[in-house]
């Protein structure tokens, strides 16, 4: 049995949050909302609690966790060195959408970094997910609350549609105010690298700190350092075709034209003036803040309604959040790593 508790996102009921910690401390599985998506916590230095996580997931033994602090003190009984630089960005951007990769201590159970000898940690910038971490007194590891490979939630709901039944608690803080990932940066590796793009952009962190070491994701041996990047993300049930180039629009009619009539086509917009006939058409929104907060819903949104095939326009280049959305889309289209 799942139970679904209302808490207040701006004011969280003390008295809500302990019950919710008292989970935790159980050793269960309590969903909560940050301001990316819904992660799903449990207790850090809990192994049994870690694994049930993967389990319950369907997530694959080699991909690590996010743990999850309350207060940036916290990070120095994590992880065995932070680099000055590294203290400069938790600075500026803690709580916040950014998660850094570090050495990590030999007290953390090691399925928490799926055996490596790293560790990721963010403080996320929610009074609900700052409250549930302060009252269960401990650090929490969570993944987004979704089943492996399906979009990450942004509201309560998607959450209970994948993980209902399977996990103890729900925490329903409304929508999730940035809609896609952390951005994910590795300190272990000489300078600074970022291997997930977020809402902290490259350009924020390049003002930041400087130094960033340019190329993101892949290693030069083609192995990707966040073990997430190799597995299809982000995706609806649907297949989904990422349009890329120039003439996207009269190649979006093509397909539309070659799927034939028998078949539901749908297609996400990012241009104001586009227009595609015989498909249905979803205007994604017209900032990338918008767009960053809608993509998974309408993802889930498409699979529910049952259309044969999804064509996503290239995504405009913008200010910065444009990589994040590409990086998802393209994952979503199984064109990612
Ligand atoms: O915004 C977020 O980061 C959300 C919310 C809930 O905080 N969490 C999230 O967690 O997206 P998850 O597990 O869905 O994605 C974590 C990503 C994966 O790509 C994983 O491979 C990478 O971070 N990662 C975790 N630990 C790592 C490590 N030690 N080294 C390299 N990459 C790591
Ligand atoms: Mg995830």
């Amino acid at each position: 049995m799942t139970l679904v508790l209302k808490i207040n996102k701006k004011k969280p009921e003390e008295e809500k949050l302990r019950r919710a910690a008292d989970v935790i401390k159980r050793g269960g599985l309590v969903a909560f909302p940050t301001e990316t998506v819904y992660g799903l916590g449990a207790d850090a230095y809990n192994p049994e609690a870690v694994r049930r996580i993967y389990a319950v997931k369907g997530r694959p033994g080699d991909n690590p966790l996010i743990v999850h602090i309350a207060d940036p003190a916290t990070l120095d009984s994590l992880v065995r060195f932070v680099p000055h630089e590294a203290r400069t960005l938790c600075e500026r951007f803690w709580p916040g959408p950014l998660t850094l990769v570090f050495d990590r201590r030999e007290e953390l159970p090691p399925e928490v970094s799926a055996g490596l000898s790293t560790v990721a940690v963010r403080m996320p910038a929610n009074p609900i997910a700052l409250g549930l971490i302060r009252a269960a007194g401990t650090p929490l590891v969570a993944p987004s609350a979704n089943l492996s490979s399906r979009p990450s939630p942004t509201r309560a709901g998607h959450v209970l549609e994948d993980l209902g039944g399977l996990i103890d608690l729900i925490i329903d803080g409304g929508k999730t105010a940035i809609g896609m990932e952390s951005t994910v940066v590795d300190f272990t590796a000489g300078p600074p690298r970022i291997l997930r793009p977020g809402a902290v952009t490259a350009q924020d962190i390049a003002a930041a700190i400087g130094s960033l070491a340019s190329g993101g994701e892949l290693s030069p041996g083609g192995k990707p350092k966040a073990p997430g990047m190799k597995y299809r993300h982000y995706a609806p049930r649907t297949r989904l075709v990422l349009m890329e180039g120039k003439n996207f629009q009269e190649d979006i009619r093509k397909l539309i034209d070659q799927s034939g009539k028998d078949k539901q086509v749908a297609v996400i917009a990012f241009h104001k003036e586009s227009r595609y006939e015989d498909c249905l058409l979803i205007q994604a929104g017209f900032s990338s803040r918008t767009v960053a907060r809608r993509l998974f819903d309408i993802f889930r949104d498409l699979d529910s309604r049952g259309v044969d095939l999804i064509i996503a326009e290239p995504y405009p280049a913008t200010d910065g959040l444009d990589s994040m959305i590409w990086d998802r889309l393209k994952k979503a289209a199984g064109s990612g790593n």
